[in-house]
């Protein structure tokens, strides 16, 4: 999900307001040699072994569960809130820089989630700041735009277990209203990870976890879908990762975000906007400019139209699916190496079902807007990706399956 404080500003310009609050700094890393096993281990990923201090940073497995509703485009783990702790399944979002979960206060339009409750919790400490994130995603084959989909928090800090790892007094955000459309979504909360470790993550590096996450996203049928928490797990992936440096001449504000050099189709070139593109594990679609949208559309098929009825979608006649069943889409990235590196849609995802209550028109992949890209898990489930704080960059490597 693509996370923002409201209201009525333009999504992203808003959005660096509120990430730029939380931002928080990474600890300096210190030096300090790590064992490693056997096996051939390249210069890059040495290096980022050795970032980690030696005590108490084992990596620690999340086990994901793919929620499906027609297409797998959406991951969720648990996470522990609390003492004793009550469980939550979230969305692991790169897209968005905060734990946010329902609260027993948020007594009207939370019902259908779990909620926490403060008063069953003896670490809870409650704040007063109250803040109104929007989000856009584009949770299963309906996209969900920023005025529609908001909600309301106040601060807190609690003790949050993820993957077996606790950390005491991390900050998180309390929901108490949202929006029907947040209601309804088939999970309880979020947990932001933002590229300035914050939170859970700063509070996990502090302890000694390497500053780096990995996500490993398979469909349904496949299962094991995981992220590993200070870790990278070489069985999940083939070949080599390729590193992408985050920019820095930018302000990110914790957003995890790539400036791509490149865009194909079926390996004829589309004109490029040279924007930068969010890489968010929280959203399923891909958002693009119109101009990049319908250029990459036109070179696949005249047959794929906008959807009045959705500003920012597009479809084409369920019937006439055949069409697009040969055209992937690719996008290119300048290494850290130097080299350039592709990243391929391949042509079985541009189709991501029927929009609801038009059975008869199927979505197509990528969804048009000009104030912000998106690359979601589209693209993400057929990479293992490695988001490194520490080192300011991502990671991205075929899955192994
Ligand atoms: C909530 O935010 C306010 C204002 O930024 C801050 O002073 C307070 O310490 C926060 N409370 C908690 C519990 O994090």
């Amino acid at each position: 999900m693509f996370a923002s404080l409201c209201l009525r500003l333009p999504l992203l310009v808003v959005s660096l307001g509120v990430a730029s609050a939380l931002a928080l700094a990474v600890p300096q890393p210190s030096p300090v040699t790590v064992a490693l096993t056997s096996r051939r281990v390249s210069r890059e990923e040495a290096a980022l072994v050795r970032r980690a201090p030696a005590r108490n940073n084992l990596p620690k497995q999340v086990p994901l569960d793919n929620i499906f509703e027609g297409t797998d485009l959406q991951w969720v783990g648990e996470i522990k809130v609390g003492t004793p702790p009550q469980s939550f399944r979230v969305i692991f979002d790169t897209g968005s820089p905060a734990l946010l979960l329902p609260s027993t206060e948020c007594t009207s339009t939370c019902t259908t989630q779990r909620r926490f409750d403060p008063s069953k919790s003896s670490s809870y400490v409650g704040g007063t700041r109250v803040s109104i994130y929007g989000f856009f995603t584009g949770g299963g084959v309906t996209p969900i735009y920023g005025d529609t989909s908001m909600v309301t928090v106040h601060n807190a800090t609690e003790t949050i277990s993820i993957g077996g790892l606790s950390v005491k007094k991390a900050a998180v955000f309390f929901i108490t209203e949202q929006t029907p459309l947040f209601a309804a979504n088939p999970f309880d909360g979020i947990q932001g990870l933002s590229s300035d470790a914050s939170g859970f993550m700063k509070g996990a590096i502090e302890q000694g976890l390497a500053p780096l996450f990995s996500m490993y996203f398979t469909p349904k049928s496949v299962g094991n879908a995981n992220m590993l928490l200070g870790g990278i797990d070489r069985s999940k992936f083939r070949g080599d990762l390729w590193y992408a440096s985050l920019p820095t001449d930018v302000d990110l504000s914790g957003l995890w975000a790539l400036f791509p050099t490149g865009l194909k189709v079926n390996g004829a070139a589309v004109p490029n906007k040279d924007a930068m593109i969010i890489i968010d594990s929280g959203t399923s679609n891909v958002v693009l400019s119109t101009a990049e949208t319908e250029a990459i559309y036109a070179k696949i098929t005249p047959e794929i139209k906008p959807n009045p009825a959705l500003p920012g979608t597009y479809g084409i006649p369920c019937a006439s699916l055949r069409k697009i069943r040969s055209a992937e889409i690719t996008f290119t990235f300048p290494s850290q190496s130097g080299r350039p590196f592709d990243l391929t849609i391949p042509s079985r995802e541009l189709s991501v079902g029927p929009f609801k209550g038009n059975p008869e028109l199927c979505q197509t992949l990528i969804n048009a807007d000009d104030r912000f890209s998106i690359l979601g898990a589209s693209l993400l489930k057929h990479y293992y990706t490695v988001y490194d704080m520490g080192a300011k960059r991502i990671g991205f490597a075929p899955n192994g399956v």
